[in-house]
Protein backbone atom coordinates (compact mmCIF):
# COMPACT_ATOMS: atom_id res chain seq x y z
CA UNK A 1 0.00 0.00 0.00
CA UNK A 2 1.42 3.62 -1.08
CA UNK A 3 1.89 6.22 1.80
CA UNK A 4 -1.65 7.40 2.11
CA UNK A 5 -2.91 11.18 1.56
CA UNK A 6 -5.21 13.19 3.72
CA UNK A 7 -7.85 15.92 2.35
CA UNK A 8 -9.26 18.80 4.14
CA UNK A 9 -10.61 22.02 4.13
CA UNK A 10 -8.06 23.11 6.78
CA UNK A 11 -4.43 21.85 7.40
CA UNK A 12 -2.62 21.11 10.78
CA UNK A 13 -0.25 23.68 10.27
CA UNK A 14 1.62 22.88 12.92
CA UNK A 15 2.89 19.06 11.74
CA UNK A 16 3.98 20.42 8.05
CA UNK A 17 7.81 20.23 7.73
CA UNK A 18 7.05 20.41 4.12
CA UNK A 19 4.22 23.56 2.79
CA UNK A 20 3.93 23.30 -0.93
CA UNK A 21 2.05 26.31 -2.18
CA UNK A 22 0.65 25.51 -5.81
CA UNK A 23 0.02 28.82 -7.98
CA UNK A 24 -1.47 30.28 -11.44
CA UNK A 25 0.16 33.62 -12.65
CA UNK A 26 -2.33 35.49 -11.48
CA UNK A 27 -2.32 33.65 -7.84
CA UNK A 28 0.46 35.93 -5.71
CA UNK A 29 -2.09 36.79 -3.18
CA UNK A 30 -3.22 33.27 -3.19
CA UNK A 31 0.28 32.27 -1.93
CA UNK A 32 1.24 35.13 0.41
CA UNK A 33 -2.69 34.34 2.29
CA UNK A 34 -1.18 30.65 2.39
CA UNK A 35 2.28 31.94 4.03
CA UNK A 36 0.88 33.62 6.80
CA UNK A 37 0.20 31.44 9.05
CA UNK A 38 3.90 29.77 8.64
CA UNK A 39 6.46 32.90 8.63
CA UNK A 40 6.64 35.90 9.58
CA UNK A 41 5.71 39.12 7.86
CA UNK A 42 9.16 39.64 6.71
CA UNK A 43 9.97 36.44 5.03
CA UNK A 44 6.58 36.43 3.54
CA UNK A 45 7.96 39.74 1.52
CA UNK A 46 10.86 38.20 0.70
CA UNK A 47 9.33 34.79 -0.44
CA UNK A 48 6.90 36.96 -2.40
CA UNK A 49 9.57 39.14 -3.99
CA UNK A 50 11.05 35.93 -5.35
CA UNK A 51 8.54 35.21 -7.04
CA UNK A 52 8.39 37.06 -9.24
CA UNK A 53 7.39 33.87 -12.24
CA UNK A 54 4.97 31.64 -11.96
CA UNK A 55 4.60 30.16 -15.22
CA UNK A 56 3.90 26.58 -15.47
CA UNK A 57 6.74 24.51 -13.96
CA UNK A 58 8.58 27.50 -12.16
CA UNK A 59 9.40 26.30 -8.88
CA UNK A 60 11.32 27.71 -6.29
CA UNK A 61 12.26 26.07 -2.33
CA UNK A 62 12.67 28.43 0.50
CA UNK A 63 14.38 26.64 4.24
CA UNK A 64 12.77 29.07 6.92
CA UNK A 65 12.19 29.48 10.11
CA UNK A 66 8.30 29.08 11.23
CA UNK A 67 6.64 31.07 13.66
CA UNK A 68 6.92 28.14 15.90
CA UNK A 69 10.59 28.33 15.46
CA UNK A 70 10.77 25.34 13.76
CA UNK A 71 12.74 24.93 10.32
CA UNK A 72 10.44 24.05 7.19
CA UNK A 73 10.68 23.74 3.83
CA UNK A 74 8.31 26.32 1.33
CA UNK A 75 7.53 25.01 -1.91
CA UNK A 76 6.12 27.35 -3.78
CA UNK A 77 5.18 26.22 -7.82
CA UNK A 78 4.21 27.94 -10.64
CA UNK A 79 0.99 25.96 -12.35
CA UNK A 80 0.82 28.82 -15.51
CA UNK A 81 -2.73 30.34 -16.67
CA UNK A 82 -5.71 30.19 -14.84
CA UNK A 83 -7.73 27.61 -16.87
CA UNK A 84 -4.56 26.21 -18.92
CA UNK A 85 -4.48 22.81 -16.37
CA UNK A 86 -5.91 19.39 -16.73
CA UNK A 87 -5.01 15.95 -14.81
CA UNK A 88 -1.88 15.48 -16.79
CA UNK A 89 -0.22 18.63 -16.54
CA UNK A 90 -1.30 18.99 -12.59
CA UNK A 91 0.55 15.24 -12.13
CA UNK A 92 3.20 16.46 -13.96
CA UNK A 93 4.07 19.50 -12.03
CA UNK A 94 3.79 17.62 -8.85
CA UNK A 95 6.31 15.29 -10.25
CA UNK A 96 8.15 18.37 -10.33
CA UNK A 97 7.65 19.71 -7.45
CA UNK A 98 8.77 16.28 -5.70
CA UNK A 99 12.09 17.10 -7.23
CA UNK A 100 12.38 20.20 -6.03
CA UNK A 101 11.87 18.93 -1.98
CA UNK A 102 14.98 18.68 -0.14
CA UNK A 103 13.65 17.49 3.10
CA UNK A 104 13.66 13.80 4.06
CA UNK A 105 10.82 12.19 5.26
CA UNK A 106 8.68 15.30 5.67
CA UNK A 107 4.74 15.25 6.57
CA UNK A 108 4.22 17.47 3.67
CA UNK A 109 1.30 19.69 3.42
CA UNK A 110 -0.42 21.04 -0.34
CA UNK A 111 -2.41 24.41 -0.81
CA UNK A 112 -3.23 24.82 -4.53
CA UNK A 113 -5.53 27.36 -6.61
CA UNK A 114 -6.27 25.45 -9.10
CA UNK A 115 -9.39 24.02 -8.10
CA UNK A 116 -12.11 26.42 -10.21
CA UNK A 117 -10.30 24.90 -13.42
CA UNK A 118 -9.53 21.23 -12.08
CA UNK A 119 -11.77 20.35 -9.40
CA UNK A 120 -9.62 17.47 -8.72
CA UNK A 121 -6.53 19.04 -8.73
CA UNK A 122 -5.62 18.31 -4.74
CA UNK A 123 -6.23 14.34 -5.54
CA UNK A 124 -3.85 14.86 -8.94
CA UNK A 125 -1.12 16.91 -6.71
CA UNK A 126 -1.04 14.13 -4.17
CA UNK A 127 -1.19 11.17 -6.75
CA UNK A 128 1.71 12.77 -8.38
CA UNK A 129 4.01 12.91 -5.52
CA UNK A 130 3.66 9.59 -4.49
CA UNK A 131 4.49 8.20 -7.80
CA UNK A 132 7.19 10.68 -7.92
CA UNK A 133 8.82 9.36 -5.01
CA UNK A 134 8.74 6.00 -5.41
CA UNK A 135 11.91 4.09 -4.46
CA UNK A 136 13.29 0.12 -4.39
CA UNK A 137 15.40 0.01 -1.53
CA UNK A 138 14.86 -3.78 -0.92
CA UNK A 139 18.62 -4.48 -1.55
CA UNK A 140 20.50 -1.58 -0.05
CA UNK A 141 22.19 -1.88 3.37
CA UNK A 142 21.91 1.72 3.76
CA UNK A 143 18.50 2.28 2.38
CA UNK A 144 18.02 6.28 1.67
CA UNK A 145 15.33 8.08 3.81
CA UNK A 146 12.02 8.25 1.89
CA UNK A 147 10.81 11.49 0.86
CA UNK A 148 7.48 11.63 2.26
CA UNK A 149 6.12 10.22 5.09
CA UNK A 150 2.52 11.62 5.04
CA UNK A 151 0.87 13.91 2.39
CA UNK A 152 -2.11 16.42 3.56
CA UNK A 153 -3.75 18.71 1.18
CA UNK A 154 -5.94 21.42 1.14
CA UNK A 155 -9.07 21.69 -0.82
CA UNK A 156 -12.92 23.14 -0.91
CA UNK A 157 -14.38 19.81 -2.81
CA UNK A 158 -13.14 17.08 -0.15
CA UNK A 159 -15.36 14.44 -1.10
CA UNK A 160 -15.07 14.25 -4.39
CA UNK A 161 -11.19 14.38 -4.01
CA UNK A 162 -10.94 11.39 -1.30
CA UNK A 163 -12.80 9.55 -3.56
CA UNK A 164 -10.75 9.92 -6.37
CA UNK A 165 -7.52 9.52 -4.56
CA UNK A 166 -8.80 6.16 -3.42
CA UNK A 167 -9.15 5.17 -6.83
CA UNK A 168 -5.74 6.58 -7.80
CA UNK A 169 -4.26 5.20 -5.03
CA UNK A 170 -5.36 1.85 -6.15
CA UNK A 171 -3.99 2.49 -9.48
CA UNK A 172 -0.52 3.22 -8.19
CA UNK A 173 -0.36 -0.11 -6.24
CA UNK A 174 -0.56 -1.37 -9.62
CA UNK A 175 2.15 1.16 -10.78
CA UNK A 176 4.25 0.15 -8.32
CA UNK A 177 3.67 -3.59 -8.38
CA UNK A 178 4.76 -3.50 -12.00
CA UNK A 179 7.54 -1.31 -10.99
CA UNK A 180 8.89 -3.86 -8.12
CA UNK A 181 8.30 -6.61 -10.60
CA UNK A 182 10.43 -4.87 -13.33
CA UNK A 183 12.73 -3.67 -11.21
CA UNK A 184 13.74 -7.27 -9.39
CA UNK A 185 16.36 -8.95 -10.87
CA UNK A 186 15.86 -12.25 -13.27
CA UNK A 187 17.46 -14.53 -10.69
CA UNK A 188 14.29 -13.62 -8.07
CA UNK A 189 11.57 -12.40 -10.83
CA UNK A 190 11.56 -15.63 -11.90
CA UNK A 191 8.85 -17.69 -14.45
CA UNK A 192 7.66 -19.16 -10.81
CA UNK A 193 7.73 -16.18 -8.73
CA UNK A 194 5.51 -14.33 -12.00
CA UNK A 195 2.95 -17.37 -11.15
CA UNK A 196 2.58 -16.90 -7.79
CA UNK A 197 2.44 -13.01 -8.08
CA UNK A 198 -0.12 -13.95 -10.83
CA UNK A 199 -2.53 -16.33 -8.21
CA UNK A 200 -2.11 -13.42 -5.42
CA UNK A 201 -4.38 -12.01 -7.55
CA UNK A 202 -6.88 -14.85 -6.20
CA UNK A 203 -7.86 -12.88 -3.50
CA UNK A 204 -9.74 -10.40 -5.25
CA UNK A 205 -11.55 -12.78 -7.20
CA UNK A 206 -9.79 -13.33 -9.92
CA UNK A 207 -9.76 -17.15 -11.79
CA UNK A 208 -6.15 -17.60 -12.28
CA UNK A 209 -5.67 -21.37 -13.91
CA UNK A 210 -1.89 -22.19 -15.75
CA UNK A 211 -0.56 -24.36 -18.91
CA UNK A 212 2.54 -25.73 -17.78
CA UNK A 213 5.18 -27.40 -20.15
CA UNK A 214 3.38 -30.78 -20.81
CA UNK A 215 -0.22 -28.77 -21.48
CA UNK A 216 1.90 -26.31 -23.71
CA UNK A 217 3.05 -29.66 -25.49
CA UNK A 218 -0.12 -31.30 -26.21
CA UNK A 219 -1.79 -27.63 -27.26
CA UNK A 220 1.03 -27.54 -30.12
CA UNK A 221 2.24 -24.45 -28.87
CA UNK A 222 6.12 -25.17 -29.64
CA UNK A 223 6.06 -21.40 -30.87
CA UNK A 224 6.57 -20.11 -27.09
CA UNK A 225 8.35 -23.39 -26.02
CA UNK A 226 10.69 -23.15 -28.27
CA UNK A 227 11.79 -19.87 -26.60
CA UNK A 228 11.59 -21.52 -23.04
CA UNK A 229 13.79 -24.29 -24.56
CA UNK A 230 17.22 -23.10 -23.33
CA UNK A 231 16.56 -22.22 -20.05
CA UNK A 232 16.34 -24.54 -16.72
CA UNK A 233 13.72 -22.32 -15.79
CA UNK A 234 10.16 -23.49 -16.30
CA UNK A 235 7.51 -22.12 -19.18
CA UNK A 236 3.97 -20.80 -18.35
CA UNK A 237 1.17 -19.65 -20.19
CA UNK A 238 -1.26 -17.93 -17.38
CA UNK A 239 -4.63 -16.91 -17.57
CA UNK A 240 -6.28 -14.48 -15.22
CA UNK A 241 -9.94 -13.86 -15.61
CA UNK A 242 -11.99 -11.03 -13.79
CA UNK A 243 -15.93 -11.14 -15.05
CA UNK A 244 -18.79 -9.25 -13.13
CA UNK A 245 -21.48 -9.57 -16.39
CA UNK A 246 -21.16 -12.69 -18.57
CA UNK A 247 -23.25 -10.79 -20.94
CA UNK A 248 -20.82 -8.10 -21.99
CA UNK A 249 -18.12 -7.79 -23.63
CA UNK A 250 -14.66 -8.80 -23.12
CA UNK A 251 -11.24 -7.32 -23.22
CA UNK A 252 -8.40 -9.43 -22.76
CA UNK A 253 -4.83 -8.19 -22.21
CA UNK A 254 -2.27 -10.19 -22.98
CA UNK A 255 1.90 -9.75 -22.32
CA UNK A 256 4.83 -10.86 -22.86
CA UNK A 257 6.75 -12.52 -20.07
CA UNK A 258 10.37 -12.70 -20.32
CA UNK A 259 12.30 -12.59 -17.18
CA UNK A 260 15.45 -12.49 -18.79
CA UNK A 261 16.38 -11.59 -22.43
CA UNK A 262 19.95 -12.80 -23.08
CA UNK A 263 19.21 -13.02 -26.95
CA UNK A 264 19.89 -16.77 -27.49
CA UNK A 265 21.73 -18.51 -29.33
CA UNK A 266 22.25 -15.20 -30.97
CA UNK A 267 23.18 -13.67 -27.98
CA UNK A 268 23.38 -9.95 -26.92
CA UNK A 269 26.06 -7.90 -26.66
CA UNK A 270 26.80 -7.91 -22.90
CA UNK A 271 26.64 -4.12 -22.98
CA UNK A 272 22.58 -3.53 -21.49
CA UNK A 273 22.21 -7.42 -21.51
CA UNK A 274 20.73 -6.73 -17.71
CA UNK A 275 18.69 -4.40 -18.92
CA UNK A 276 17.04 -7.37 -20.40
CA UNK A 277 15.38 -8.14 -16.90
CA UNK A 278 12.83 -6.08 -17.52
CA UNK A 279 11.82 -7.62 -20.79
CA UNK A 280 8.84 -9.48 -18.47
CA UNK A 281 7.09 -6.17 -18.36
CA UNK A 282 4.55 -6.43 -20.53
CA UNK A 283 3.43 -9.24 -18.18
CA UNK A 284 4.03 -7.07 -15.12
CA UNK A 285 1.52 -4.54 -16.56
CA UNK A 286 -0.88 -7.19 -17.33
CA UNK A 287 -0.94 -8.41 -13.80
CA UNK A 288 -1.11 -5.17 -12.82
CA UNK A 289 -4.29 -3.71 -14.34
CA UNK A 290 -6.33 -6.67 -13.33
CA UNK A 291 -5.29 -6.24 -9.65
CA UNK A 292 -6.31 -2.49 -9.77
CA UNK A 293 -9.68 -3.62 -11.75
CA UNK A 294 -10.61 -6.59 -9.29
CA UNK A 295 -9.52 -4.73 -6.27
CA UNK A 296 -11.56 -2.15 -7.04
CA UNK A 297 -14.45 -4.24 -8.14
CA UNK A 298 -15.02 -2.65 -11.45
CA UNK A 299 -17.38 -3.28 -13.15
CA UNK A 300 -15.72 -4.86 -16.26
CA UNK A 301 -15.20 -8.48 -18.02
CA UNK A 302 -11.03 -8.32 -18.06
CA UNK A 303 -8.83 -11.23 -19.40
CA UNK A 304 -4.93 -11.30 -18.66
CA UNK A 305 -3.15 -13.87 -20.34
CA UNK A 306 0.95 -14.07 -20.39
CA UNK A 307 3.36 -15.96 -21.73
CA UNK A 308 6.23 -16.59 -18.92
CA UNK A 309 9.79 -18.13 -20.16
CA UNK A 310 13.16 -17.03 -19.75
CA UNK A 311 15.53 -16.88 -23.34
CA UNK A 312 18.62 -18.57 -22.88
CA UNK A 313 21.28 -20.63 -24.46
CA UNK A 314 22.27 -24.66 -23.53
CA UNK A 315 22.44 -27.46 -25.39
CA UNK A 316 18.80 -27.63 -25.99
CA UNK A 317 18.37 -24.01 -26.57
CA UNK A 318 16.50 -23.42 -30.36
CA UNK A 319 18.75 -22.44 -33.17
CA UNK A 320 18.07 -19.70 -35.59
CA UNK A 321 16.94 -21.62 -39.02
CA UNK A 322 15.11 -24.17 -36.55
CA UNK A 323 11.07 -24.32 -37.89
CA UNK A 324 8.69 -24.75 -35.46
CA UNK A 325 4.40 -25.59 -35.94
CA UNK A 326 2.79 -22.89 -33.59
CA UNK A 327 -0.61 -23.82 -31.90
CA UNK A 328 -2.23 -22.40 -35.22
CA UNK A 329 -0.62 -24.70 -36.98
CA UNK A 330 0.95 -21.80 -38.69
CA UNK A 331 4.85 -22.88 -39.32
CA UNK A 332 7.72 -20.45 -38.22
CA UNK A 333 11.20 -20.26 -39.45
CA UNK A 334 12.98 -18.84 -36.73
CA UNK A 335 15.86 -16.80 -38.56
CA UNK A 336 17.03 -15.04 -35.17
CA UNK A 337 16.14 -16.78 -31.39
CA UNK A 338 16.24 -12.75 -30.44
CA UNK A 339 13.53 -12.28 -32.23
CA UNK A 340 11.77 -14.64 -29.16
CA UNK A 341 8.72 -11.95 -27.91
CA UNK A 342 6.93 -12.16 -31.02
CA UNK A 343 7.60 -16.28 -30.94
CA UNK A 344 5.74 -15.91 -27.46
CA UNK A 345 2.87 -14.25 -28.16
CA UNK A 346 1.98 -15.74 -30.80
CA UNK A 347 1.08 -18.37 -29.23
CA UNK A 348 -0.52 -16.55 -26.43
CA UNK A 349 -2.21 -14.01 -29.21
CA UNK A 350 -3.88 -17.36 -30.80
CA UNK A 351 -4.72 -19.12 -27.58
CA UNK A 352 -6.31 -15.92 -25.57
CA UNK A 353 -8.92 -15.62 -29.07
CA UNK A 354 -9.39 -19.85 -29.01
CA UNK A 355 -10.23 -19.64 -24.98
CA UNK A 356 -12.11 -16.44 -24.54
CA UNK A 357 -13.55 -15.16 -27.68
CA UNK A 358 -12.67 -11.71 -26.76
CA UNK A 359 -14.21 -8.63 -28.52
CA UNK A 360 -11.16 -7.02 -28.22
CA UNK A 361 -7.70 -7.69 -27.70
CA UNK A 362 -4.64 -5.70 -26.62
CA UNK A 363 -0.86 -6.91 -26.14
CA UNK A 364 1.89 -5.40 -24.79
CA UNK A 365 5.43 -6.43 -25.15
CA UNK A 366 8.73 -5.01 -24.79
CA UNK A 367 9.28 -6.13 -28.84
CA UNK A 368 11.85 -3.97 -30.52
CA UNK A 369 14.75 -1.74 -29.59
CA UNK A 370 13.71 -0.25 -33.22
CA UNK A 371 10.75 1.40 -31.62
CA UNK A 372 13.41 3.60 -29.64
CA UNK A 373 14.61 4.42 -32.76
CA UNK A 374 11.51 5.59 -34.18
CA UNK A 375 9.80 7.43 -30.86
CA UNK A 376 12.50 7.66 -28.10
CA UNK A 377 11.23 7.19 -24.49
CA UNK A 378 8.43 9.55 -24.20
CA UNK A 379 5.94 7.89 -26.43
CA UNK A 380 4.48 3.79 -27.00
CA UNK A 381 4.25 2.02 -30.07
CA UNK A 382 0.59 1.51 -31.19
CA UNK A 383 -0.59 -0.28 -33.99
CA UNK A 384 -3.97 -1.67 -34.43
CA UNK A 385 -6.46 -3.31 -36.80
CA UNK A 386 -9.73 -0.71 -35.90
CA UNK A 387 -9.20 2.91 -36.20
CA UNK A 388 -11.73 3.51 -32.96
CA UNK A 389 -9.64 1.56 -30.78
CA UNK A 390 -6.56 3.01 -31.59
CA UNK A 391 -8.24 6.24 -30.90
CA UNK A 392 -9.87 5.26 -27.79
CA UNK A 393 -6.13 3.97 -26.58
CA UNK A 394 -4.69 7.23 -27.53
CA UNK A 395 -7.02 9.22 -25.56
CA UNK A 396 -6.88 6.95 -22.79
CA UNK A 397 -3.06 7.64 -22.35
CA UNK A 398 -2.85 10.95 -23.10
CA UNK A 399 -5.54 11.81 -20.33
CA UNK A 400 -2.20 10.61 -17.59
CA UNK A 401 0.66 11.28 -19.56
CA UNK A 402 1.43 7.86 -20.84
CA UNK A 403 1.21 8.88 -24.78
CA UNK A 404 1.05 6.18 -27.45
CA UNK A 405 2.04 7.07 -31.47
CA UNK A 406 0.73 4.86 -34.31
CA UNK A 407 2.88 2.94 -36.73
CA UNK A 408 1.56 1.50 -39.66
CA UNK A 409 0.68 -1.93 -39.98
CA UNK A 410 -0.43 -2.12 -43.78
CA UNK A 411 -0.08 -5.02 -46.09
CA UNK A 412 2.85 -3.57 -47.95
CA UNK A 413 5.14 -4.43 -45.14
CA UNK A 414 3.61 -8.67 -45.20
CA UNK A 415 6.56 -9.68 -47.79
CA UNK A 416 9.12 -9.07 -45.43
CA UNK A 417 8.26 -11.60 -43.05
CA UNK A 418 7.68 -14.42 -45.95
CA UNK A 419 9.98 -17.14 -45.14
CA UNK A 420 11.69 -19.52 -48.02
CA UNK A 421 10.80 -22.71 -46.23
CA UNK A 422 8.18 -21.86 -43.75
CA UNK A 423 4.68 -20.28 -43.50
CA UNK A 424 6.56 -16.87 -42.19
CA UNK A 425 10.06 -16.31 -40.55
CA UNK A 426 10.37 -14.18 -37.26
CA UNK A 427 12.17 -11.33 -38.68
CA UNK A 428 12.33 -8.97 -41.77
CA UNK A 429 14.04 -9.07 -43.86
CA UNK A 430 16.52 -6.00 -43.07
CA UNK A 431 14.74 -3.25 -45.15
CA UNK A 432 13.91 -1.03 -41.36
CA UNK A 433 10.66 -0.59 -40.08
CA UNK A 434 11.83 -3.36 -37.23
CA UNK A 435 8.37 -2.51 -35.08
CA UNK A 436 6.35 -2.55 -37.85
CA UNK A 437 7.71 -6.40 -39.40
CA UNK A 438 7.53 -7.57 -35.61
CA UNK A 439 3.28 -6.35 -35.25
CA UNK A 440 2.76 -7.85 -38.65
CA UNK A 441 4.09 -10.72 -37.65
CA UNK A 442 1.86 -10.70 -34.35
CA UNK A 443 -0.87 -10.07 -36.87
CA UNK A 444 -0.53 -13.27 -38.68
CA UNK A 445 -1.63 -14.87 -35.02
CA UNK A 446 -4.99 -13.03 -34.40
CA UNK A 447 -8.02 -13.60 -36.41
CA UNK A 448 -9.26 -9.99 -38.32
CA UNK A 449 -12.73 -10.14 -36.55
CA UNK A 450 -10.90 -9.24 -33.43
CA UNK A 451 -10.40 -6.15 -32.61
CA UNK A 452 -6.55 -6.01 -31.65
CA UNK A 453 -4.06 -3.42 -30.47
CA UNK A 454 -0.35 -4.12 -29.73
CA UNK A 455 1.49 -1.21 -27.79
CA UNK A 456 5.98 -1.96 -27.45
CA UNK A 457 6.43 -0.66 -24.22
CA UNK A 458 10.74 -1.47 -25.37
CA UNK A 459 11.47 1.87 -24.53
CA UNK A 460 8.92 3.41 -22.43
CA UNK A 461 8.97 0.57 -19.56
CA UNK A 462 12.05 2.09 -18.39
CA UNK A 463 14.07 5.03 -18.72
CA UNK A 464 17.71 6.23 -17.83
CA UNK A 465 17.20 9.98 -17.24
CA UNK A 466 14.30 11.05 -14.60
CA UNK A 467 10.47 11.54 -15.80
CA UNK A 468 7.81 13.38 -15.07
CA UNK A 469 6.26 10.59 -12.43
CA UNK A 470 9.13 8.24 -12.42
CA UNK A 471 13.19 8.18 -11.02
CA UNK A 472 15.71 6.66 -13.53
CA UNK A 473 14.34 3.21 -14.13
CA UNK A 474 11.05 1.15 -13.87
CA UNK A 475 8.52 3.34 -15.35
CA UNK A 476 5.28 1.39 -14.56
CA UNK A 477 3.82 2.65 -18.21
CA UNK A 478 0.33 1.15 -18.94
CA UNK A 479 -1.03 0.43 -16.26
CA UNK A 480 -2.72 3.98 -15.80
CA UNK A 481 -3.28 4.31 -19.53
CA UNK A 482 -5.26 0.99 -19.45
CA UNK A 483 -7.23 1.49 -16.27
CA UNK A 484 -8.64 4.90 -18.11
CA UNK A 485 -9.17 2.31 -21.29
CA UNK A 486 -11.25 -0.34 -19.48
CA UNK A 487 -12.82 2.47 -16.95
CA UNK A 488 -14.35 4.46 -20.13
CA UNK A 489 -14.97 1.55 -22.44
CA UNK A 490 -17.73 -0.10 -19.60
CA UNK A 491 -19.10 3.58 -19.05
CA UNK A 492 -19.81 4.09 -22.37
CA UNK A 493 -20.94 0.34 -23.70
CA UNK A 494 -22.95 -0.81 -20.88
N1 LIG B 1 13.45 -7.68 -25.72
C1 LIG B 1 13.99 -7.27 -26.95
C2 LIG B 1 13.60 -5.84 -27.32
C3 LIG B 1 14.14 -4.75 -26.43
C4 LIG B 1 15.28 -4.08 -26.81
C5 LIG B 1 13.50 -4.39 -25.28
C6 LIG B 1 15.76 -3.07 -26.01
C7 LIG B 1 13.98 -3.37 -24.48
C8 LIG B 1 15.13 -2.70 -24.84
C9 LIG B 1 13.52 -8.19 -28.07
O1 LIG B 1 13.32 -9.50 -27.71
C10 LIG B 1 14.60 -8.20 -29.10
O2 LIG B 1 15.65 -8.67 -28.80
N2 LIG B 1 14.31 -7.70 -30.28
C11 LIG B 1 15.27 -7.63 -31.33
C12 LIG B 1 14.57 -8.02 -32.62
C13 LIG B 1 15.51 -8.23 -33.75
C14 LIG B 1 16.35 -9.46 -33.52
C15 LIG B 1 14.70 -8.37 -35.01
C16 LIG B 1 15.80 -6.20 -31.40
O3 LIG B 1 15.02 -5.27 -31.22
O4 LIG B 1 16.99 -6.05 -31.60
MG1 LIG C 1 15.09 -10.65 -27.86
ZN1 LIG D 1 12.84 -9.83 -25.73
Amino acid sequence: MSTAAVFSEALRTDTLGVVIIVATEDGISFVEKRLQPFVGKDTVSNIIEACDDLSYGKIKSFNVVSVNGKFIEIVIAGAGKRGSLNRASVEKLSGHICDSIKSKNACIGIYNDLETGVELAAAYLASGLLLKSWNFNKYKSKPEPEKISAIECQTCYLERNEEEFATLESVMDGVFLVRDMVTEPANVMTPDQILDIAMSLKKFGVKVSVLDQRDMEKAGMNAILGVGRGSDNPTYLISMEYCTDKAKDKIAFVGKGLTFDSGGLCLKPSNKMGEMKGDMTGAAVVIGILSVIASQKTKANVIGVIGVTENMISGKAQRPGDVVISASKKTIEVDNTDAEGRLVLADALWYTHERYSPKIMIDLATLTGAIHVALGHEFAGLFANADDLAEELKKSGHLVGEKLWRLPLHPSFADDIKSDIADIKNVGSGRGAGSTTAAMFLKEFVPDSVKWAHIDIAATEWDSKNRALSKKGATGFGVRLLHNFVVHYYANNP
